[in-house]
Formats: structure tokens, sequence, C-alpha cells
């Protein structure tokens, strides 16, 4: 596999489009398997994840075909219902398909997920919810054999996180369900209205996806529709974090600035300048980073917690210590050790991490060891002084689209050996 090698100091500057947003394509994907005709999703991303989706959705007897950004599915003859494990290992979003499947065929054999390494990944409020809905499930040998044998039953499901995947998989298997299902304290994830807007554009009856309280009428057939994905609202706070740290000036288009309020305040408390014109933002660090004294990760419309990795190491190089609560998920700073190969301090104690600023960072060998950890390496290793060889970059492929391309074409010094 190649590495990335990045010469720092370059500043950023220039315009970057948006890509479409992971985290919505892949439910979306996932729900295409619902409709009785062709689907067509537009500024879909080319990332690894959605390769792994269209794999997936090709076992399930979907035909896909892929032009430029825009995917076409036709899930007319799907019929299968089982996902093999290495695709299942692949990717933990792909338990989102759980739901479509069952959806669609009122069973599904699926392998526990796999994914990143962001601590333990359960999917307790998936399966329990399910069950609610009439699902029985059985797990054999590391697989989970479910069947709704008198269909899927409208309920209500109060669920105890507002778990984006589990609101996924939820609504996925009401769409098409016998009666009412109401979902109580909800995820409000954007990708969660985006995905509530592809399945009613294809005649579901999806009200109030976004908020806490969701209410889905089954409805008997979806027909075929056309969709565009949402800008991915944590590319942009990664290419912002890229900006910051080089002391540059970028216009990121296609954004949505009204999903990344919480990231635009944590990059004007670090001083930088960012201005939103519709849906173009600017922003520019001309001046020296500033601490920012704490950032709490929160559930939507709070800080993302994906977005933890790229403002951290934004703040390796900001005057003064930053503290950082991770209250999603109990693993998250497993890259904290790679960053203090560039030099960064950072001290992290359970779900805490506390970054002291230093003048500058230093090239080093690294490795990712998740997704956002690794895209937290490029950030550093773009103001480092000297070279930075990253290794282990299929974690970034999974998510980002052509990000070497993309920083090349706003003054990165960065390629793939
Ligand atoms: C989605 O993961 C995203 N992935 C994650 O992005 C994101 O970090 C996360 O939501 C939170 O916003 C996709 O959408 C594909 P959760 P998901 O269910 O659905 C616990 C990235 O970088 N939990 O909201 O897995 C769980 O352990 C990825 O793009 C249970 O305990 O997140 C975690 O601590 C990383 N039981 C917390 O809830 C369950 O049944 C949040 O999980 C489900 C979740």
């Amino acid at each position: 596999m190649a590495k990335i090698l990045i010469k720092g100091g370059k500043k950023l500057e220039g315009e970057i489009t948006l890509q479409g947003a992971k985290n919505s394509v892949l439910p979306v994907l996932a729900g295409t398997l619902l409709c009785d005709e062709k689907c067509v999703i537009h500024n879909c991303p080319d990332i690894a994840d959605v390769e792994t989706s269209v794999k997936i959705l090709e076992t399930l007897g979907c035909v896909c075909k892929r032009e430029k950004k825009t995917l076409t599915v036709d899930p007319s003859k799907a019929s299968e219902i089982e996902i093999p494990d290495n695709l299942m290992r692949e990717m933990r979003s792909s338990v989102v398909f759980l739901g479509a499947i069952i959806g669609k065929n009122g069973k599904a054999v699926i392998s526990s997920p796999g994914g990143c390494e962001l601590g333990p990944r359960p999917i307790d409020l998936h399966l329990s919810s399910l069950k609610k809905m009439g699902v029985t499930i059985t797990e054999e040998h590391g697989f989970l054999y479910c069947e709704a044998k008198k269909g899927i039953k409208g309920t209500e499901i109060t669920l105890g996180f507002p778990s984006v995947g589990a609101t996924e998989n939820i609504i996925l298997a009401a769409v098409k369900a016998e009666g009412l299902t109401i979902i109580h304290n909800a995820a409000k994830e954007p990708e969660i209205s985006d995905l509530a807007d592809f399945l009613n554009s294809a005649g579901a009856r999806i009200y109030g996806g976004g908020s806490d309280t969701v209410y889905i009428h089954g409805v008997e057939h979806l027909r075929g529709t056309e969709h565009s994905i949402i800008p991915d609202r944590i590319v942009a706070a990664t290419y912002m974090s890229c900006c910051a740290v080089t002391g540059g000036e970028l216009i990121l288009k296609g954004a949505m600035p009204s999903h990344i309020t919480s990231i635009l305040s944590v990059f004007r408390d670090s001083g930088c300048d960012v201005r939103v014109t519709g849906k173009s933002l600017k922003i520019s660090a001309r001046n020296k980073l500033l601490r920012v004294p704490t950032i709490r990760s929160l559930v939507y419309p709070g800080f993302p917690t994906d977005a933890g990795p790229l403002v951290i190491a934004m703040l390796c190089k900001a005057r003064g210590t930053s503290v950082f609560v991770e209250n999603i998920f109990e693993n998250r700073f497993r890259y904290a050790d790679e960053l203090k190969r560039l030099g960064a301090k950072i001290e992290t104690q359970g779900k805490i991490a506390v970054i002291e600023g230093v003048e500058s960072l230093s090239g080093a060998t690294c490795k990712c060891t998740d997704l956002r950890g690794g895209a937290a390496l490029v950030t550093a290793g773009l103001c480092a002084k000297g070279e930075t060889l990253i290794d282990e970059i299929h974690h970034i492929e999974r998510g980002y689209d052509n990000i070497v391309s993309t920083l090349r074409s706003v003054g990165a010094d960065i390629q793939y050996v």
C-alpha cells in the first residue's frame, strides 16, 4: 500500500469544492434497496466506503453504475439477504444495511460489524429497537440471523442514546412497516435529515427527520428517485484545519454552513477569520493560532466528535493550552501518540486530552490509527518542519475523496509514495 509524503511549511491558498458526505451517502445507498425502481444519487464521493457499499449492494442483487460523482442503483432484482463477512468487516457502517435488508425482505443475515478502533462499537440499540418492531434475532458463530416472521410492525421506540446508526436503522426498517413508528430521542445529525429527504422523495412518509422525534408511516412501495448528497461537514472541518495550521486562506465551496455552526465557532475562537456567504465559506489564519480553553464533543448540534482529531491537530501549534473532552466514543485518542512523534505535546487521560501548544512541529514517520486520526496526521504534517511520511493510509481513503490531489491543488507539497 502506498504512503503519503508531505513536505511541511507551505501555506494553503485557493478554492476547494466539498465532497458529498460519507455519513449520508452510506445510509442513502442502503435506502436504495427499499425502492422498487432505479435510483440516481448525485454528489457521491469517490471513497473506499462507497466502493464497499456498492459491493454490498451488488452482492444483494442490485445493479450499480458509476459515472464520476453520480451513482445509479437498480434494486429491482435484489433479493439476497446476507452480507458476506469480509464486507461487513471492511466498514462499521455496513450495519446500516441491516434495517434496509429487513425492511425489504423481512429477514437478514449479517456478522458483527467492523470499522474504526474507537473503542467498543456495540449495536445493542440497533438490535433492541428492531426486536421491538417484531424482528427476532439469533446469534450463531458471530452471525446474526434476523427475521420478522409476521412482518415488521410500527411501534414507539425511545433511544437510551441518540445513536446515529440506530436512528438510521430504525427509519430504514420502518419505511415499509405496517403502521406508524415513532422514534423518541432520535439522532438529529444532518445526515439523518438527508436520509429522510431521500426516502420521502421516493414516496416514504417520514416526518421530523433531523429532530429528536421522528414519525414514520409505513407505505407499500417506494419508487425510484434522484437525490443529491449533502456536503461532508467533517471534510469541511478537515480542510479548515489544514488551512489554519499553515496560515493560509481557503474558500470552501458547496458547503452547508448551517450544519457546521459549532465547528465555525471553534475556528473563530482559535483566531481564524471565517466568513460565510451562501454555500461558500472563506477561512484565513494570518495570525498565530490561539488556544481554545475547552472543547466538548456532543451530539448534534454540539461539536461533532469526528472533527475532534482535526481541531486537536490544529491546536498543537496554538499559543497556550487547550482541553478537548470526548463525550461520544470511549477510545478516540489513539492518534495522539502519532501526533507526539511530530513533536506535539498532548496528554490524554480517558476522555480528556490536554494539548499544550508548541512553537513548531517537526516531520516524522507515523501511521494512521483510524479515519479521522489519519486526517489529523495529514493536517499536522502540512505545518511540520521537514518531511512527514504517513503509513496505513487506507484508513484515510475510506472517507476522503482524493485528499492528496485536493491539497496539492491549493499549494500543499504532498504526494503518494
Ligand atoms: C456515526 O457512527 C458515524 N458513522 C461516526 O462517524 C460518528 O462519529 C458517529 O455517528 C457519531 O456522530 C457513520 O455515520 C457511518 P453512534 P455510529 O451510533 O452510528 C454508542 C466517521 O469518522 N452506541 O451515534 O456508530 C457508540 O459506542 C465515523 O465518519 C451504543 O452504545 O455512532 C458510541 O459510543 C466515526 N450502542 C456512541 O453510542 C449502539 O447500539 C455513538 O454512536 C450504538 C451506539
